[in-house]
C-alpha cells in the first residue's frame, strides 16, 4: 500500500467487478460514496467531483455542517444514528472525535488511521475490494489512554443506494433456519441482535437491502455478513438526512471489553456484497470462499451419518450391518454420531467424558472404525466439545470449568451446561482427549455440535462475560486440532444450523444445515443459506421417508432431488431397504456423483417462479456447457398445466440439449397425455431457455424432477 498524499481526497478502488469510492474530505470523517457496480476507469476529476456531489448541504434546525455517514462515527463528532463507536472509562463517559491520522491505499484496498489524543483513542478502519468482487471491512480501536476503556459498541458500516428501500433478513428456530422475511426499509433501525452465544438459528445469515420487490433473478441489491460466531448485531438504517446503511459488529455484554492501557481489539469481519438479483449476490460469497487455500477441494463424499438410523441405540451389528449397506449404495463416509463415549446412554450424561464407553465398546471403537475403512469409506465421529453435563466425571472433579455468572447454575438446556475453553486446563484437557481419540483411531471427520445457548455465561460468579473469550477459543481450538492432524475435515453443527457464519466456516469444511430433513421445509432453508454458503459446504441427506421431526411422509424422488445441489449424504436407517428401495437410492447416489463436480465450482441459479408450489433451481457450470436443474414441485399449482419456467444462468448465444433424468423416470399418468419435449431431442439456446422457458410437467405435489442441460 501506498501513503496517501494529503491533496488525494479521492480513493477509487476496483476489483472482481466492484467499484469502492471513498472521500477523504480534509476536515471531515471519510465516507464510502459508492460501493456496488464498477464504475471504470474514472478520470480521477470526475471522481472528485463525484466525491463533491455527494456532500450534504446544511440544513434547518441542524449543525452548521451536517454531518455525514462516515467511516467510524461517534456521537460526539454530531453523528445522529447508530454510532461505531461508543465506550467508557469506568462509568465516565468518552468525548471521543476521531480525525485521520494517515491513510494508505493500493488499487484494492485502504487503511485508514484515525485518533482523538484528547479521549485517548485511535482507531484503524480497513477496507479491501477481492478479486470475487466482494468488499470485507474491519475497525479496530485502541486505548491510548492512561486508564482502562471499555469498548461498548464498535460496529462497521457500508452506506446503502437511497433506492435500496426494502430488506430482507432471515430468522428461524430449531427445525427451521433461515426463513426469510422482508420488510420496507423506513427510517429509523432496524435491528437484529443475537444474544445466544452462538450464532443462533434465528440469526439473520444476510442481511440486504435492494430495490422494492428485488428477486433471486433481478433487481438491485446490496447485503452485508458478519463473519462471528458469538454474539452479533446486525442492522439496516435511514436516516432523515437522505442517507441508509447497513452495518454489523459483535455484541459486547457489558464489561466483555474492557482495554487496558495499549489493548486494542477488532471487529470481526464485515463482508458486503451487491448484484443485480440475490443470485449475483450470493454467487461472490461463493466465488470468495472457494479461493481460500483450505477449502476443500476433493470431490465432497456422498456421507451416511447415524443418528436418524439408531440415535443412542449403539451395537456393533447393527452399525455393520449399516456400513455394509451404506458402501453398498456408493456411500464413501461414515459418520458415527452421538452415543459413542462414556456415560453416554442417552442426552443426560456424559458430555465432557471424551473417553469410548468400555461397557458398549470392549473394544474401543476399533471393530466399527476398521470395518468402515475397509469397506472403503472414512471413518467420521460426533463431538460436542463446548458443552458439558453436570452429570459426567468432568463436571464433578472440576465444576470451575462451567461457565456461569452466580453461584447456581444457569438454566440448563438438553440438561447441559458450557465448558469454559478459556480456561487453560479446561482448553488444555479438550485439546488433549479429542486428539488422543483422532490418533488413535482412522478418523478423517469430526461432527463439532454445539446443542445451548450460552446463558449468564461468566467466568464464575461475579465474574465479567464471556462469550468474546468462548468464541476465540473455540476458534484456536479448531484451529489447533486441525494443525495437529492435517486432512482433518470438520463439520460445524449446532442444533441442526444455529452456527453458521463464515466465521465457523473459515476453519470448518461444512455446516448441518438443519435438522429438519423434510424436502419440503428443506427446500427455503437451503435457498436463504445458499445466499451466503457455498452449495458444497451445506450437508443435504436423504430423510428416513417418515420424516423424523415433521411427521411428513415424502417420496425418495422428492428427498433427492432437494439433497442433489449440496454435500449430498444420507440420514436413514438403510438396512430396512428393498432391493427395489436399495436400487432407487443407489441410483441417487450415483447421480449426486455425477452433479457433484458442478455442486463444488458452478453457480447456483433459483429462478423466480410465479406460483409459489413450484420451485425451479439449477446448478451451472462456471463455464456454462452444462447444468441441472430441479423442478420441484411441494403443493399443487393454480394452473394445470402450469405456465412455462425459465432455466436461467447460461450463455444465452450457446445451444443446449435439455433432457429428464430423474432416477426412476418421469411420472405421467394416464389422466395425462406424455410432456411432449421430454420424449424427444430437445435442443434449446441459453437465451430461450432463460426468456421463454420450457413447459414443467403435470407434477402431483411432492414430485420433482432433475433436468440435465448439456451444450453441443
Ligand atoms: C444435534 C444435531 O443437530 C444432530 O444431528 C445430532 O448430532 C444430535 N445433536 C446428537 O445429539
Amino acid at each position: 500500500m501506498r501513503a496517501l498524499p494529503a491533496a488525494e481526497t479521492v480513493v477509487h478502488l476496483r476489483s472482481g467487478g466492484t467499484s469502492v469510492v471513498v472521500d477523504l474530505q480534509p476536515g471531515s470523517v471519510p465516507a464510502v460514496v459508492h460501493w456496488g457496480d464498477d464504475l471504470g476507469d474514472a478520470p480521477r476529476e470526475t471522481l472528485v467531483s463525484l466525491a463533491t456531489a455527494s456532500r450534504l448541504q446544511r440544513i434547518s434546525g441542524g449543525l452548521d455542517r451536517t454531518v455525514r455517514h462516515g467511516i467510524v462515527t461517534t456521537a460526539a463528532s454530531g453523528w445522529a444514528g447508530t454510532p461505531s463507536l461508543e465506550g467508557h472509562r469506568d462509568g465516565e463517559g468518552v468525548s471521543a472525535v476521531l480525525a485521520v491520522s494517515d491513510a494508505r491505499a493500493s488499487d484494492d484496498a485502504i487503511e485508514v488511521d484515525l485518533a482523538d489524543s484528547e479521549a485517548g483513542l485511535s482507531a484503524r478502519w480497513e477496507l479491501r475490494v477481492t478479486a470475487s468482487g466482494l468488499v470485507r471491512v474491519r475497525t479496530s480501536v485502541r486505548n491510548d489512554g492512561p486508564g482502562a476503556y471499555t469498548v461498548q459498541a464498535l460496529h462497521t458500516t457500508l452506506p446503502l443506494p437511497w433506492e435500496a428501500t426494502e430488506i430482507l433478513d432471515t430468522t428461524g428456530r430449531h427445525l427451521r433456519e433461515r426463513s426469510a422475511q422482508r420488510h420496507e426499509l423506513t427510517f429509523g433501525t432496524h435491528l437484529r441482535e443475537s444474544r445466544r452465544g452462538r450464532t443462533g438459528a434465528d440469526a439473520t445469515l444476510l442481511l440486504a437491502a435492494g430495490v422494492p420487490g428485488f428477486g433471486f433473478e433481478r433487481g438491485r441489491v446490496h447485503g452485508v455478513h458478519l463473519a462471528w460466531s458469538g454474539n452479533s448485531r446486525i442492522f439496516a438504517e435511514r436516516v432523515p438526512t437522505g442517507e441508509s446503511f447497513l452495518g454489523a459488529g459483535e455484541l459486547y455484554l457489558p464489561g466483555e471489553i474492557r482495554l487496558a492501557p495499549g489493548e486494542e481489539v477488532t471487529s470481526p469481519e464485515l463482508l458486503g456484497s451487491w448484484g443485480d438479483g440475490l443470485d449475483e449476490l450470493a454467487v461472490r460469497f461463493h466465488e470468495e470462499w472457494r479461493a481460500r487455500p483450505q477449502h476443500p477441494a476433493r470431490p465432497r463424499p456422498i456421507t451416511l451419518n447415524t443418528w436418524e438410523a439408531v440415535y443412542f441405540d449403539h451395537r456393533l451389528p447393527k452399525l455393520i450391518a449399516l456400513a455394509d449397506a451404506a458402501a453398498e449404495l456408493g456411500v464413501e463416509r461414515y459418520v458415527l454420531d452421538d452415543g459413542w463415549f462414556r456415560h453416554r446412554r442417552d442426552d443426560t450424561a456424559g458430555l465432557g467424558d471424551w473417553y469410548v464407553d468400555e461397557s458398549v465398546w470392549p473394544d474401543g471403537l476399533h471393530p466399527i472404525a476398521d470395518h468402515v475403512v475397509a469397506k472403503g469409506m472414512e471413518f467420521g465421529l460426533w463431538f460436542e466439545p463446548e458443552m458439558v453435563n453436570p452429570d459426567s466425571d468432568l463436571a464433578r472433579s472440576h465444576p470451575d470449568w462451567i461457565l456461569r455468572g452466580r453461584a447456581e447454575l444457569p438454566p440448563s438446556s438438553r440438561q447441559q451446561q458450557v465448558l469454559n475453553l478459556a480456561h487453560p486446563d479446561a482448553y488444555a484437557y479438550m485439546f488433549r482427549v479429542i486428539s488422543d481419540i483422532l490418533t488413535t483411531y482412522p478418523i478423517a471427520y469430526v461432527k463439532w455440535d454445539h446443542n445451548r445457548d450460552l446463558v449468564d455465561a461468566a467466568a464464575g460468579p461475579g465474574g465479567a462475560a464471556h462469550v468474546h473469550a468462548q468464541t476465540l477459543a473455540v476458534y484456536r481450538l479448531i484451529d489447533q486440532l486441525k494443525a495437529a492432524h492435517p486432512g482433518l475435515e470438520i463439520e460445524s453443527c449446532a442444533s441442526g444450523g444455529a452456527r453458521v457464519d463464515l466465521g465457523i466456516l473459515d476453519r470448518t469444511d461444512r455446516i448441518w444445515t438443519s435438522d429438519c430433513l423434510d424436502p419440503v421445509e428443506r427446500l427455503e432453508n437451503q435457498r436463504y443459506t445458499g445466499l451466503v454458503v457455498p452449495p458444497e459446504m451445506m450437508g443435504m441427506h436423504l430423510t428416513t421417508p417418515h420424516v423424523h421431526s415433521t411427521g411428513r411422509t415424502v417420496s425418495l424422488t422428492l428427498s433427492g432431488a432437494v439433497a442433489l445441489f449440496g454435500h449430498f449424504g444420507i440420514e436413514w436407517d438403510v438396512t430396512t431397504l428393498t432391493d427395489t428401495d436399495a436400487a432407487a437410492v443407489g441410483d441417487w447416489v450415483a447421480l449426486a456423483k455425477r452433479v457433484r463436480p458442478l455442486v463444488a465450482t458452478g453457480r447456483i441459479v433459483n429462478a423466480d417462479v410465479a406460483d409459489p408450489g413450484l420451485d425451479v433451481r439449477g446448478v451451472v457450470a462456471a463455464d456454462a456447457a452444462s447444468a441441472f436443474f430441479t423442478l420441484t414441485q411441494t403443493q399443487t399449482l393454480i394452473s394445470s398445466p402450469t405456465g412455462r419456467v425459465r432455466l436461467p444462468g447460461l450463455d444465452p448465444d450457446r445451444t443446449y440439449r435439455i433432457r429428464i433424468v430423474t432416477p426412476g423416470g418421469i411420472i405421467e399418468t394416464p389422466a395425462q397425455s406424455p410432456l411432449e419435449w421430454a420424449h424427444q431431442d430437445t435442443v434449446l439456446t441459453g437465451r430461450q431457455l432463460a426468456v421463454v422457458g420450457v413447459r414443467p410437467p403435470v407434477q402431483n405435489p411432492q414430485q420433482a424432477v432433475v433436468i440435465e442441460v448439456t451444450a453441443i
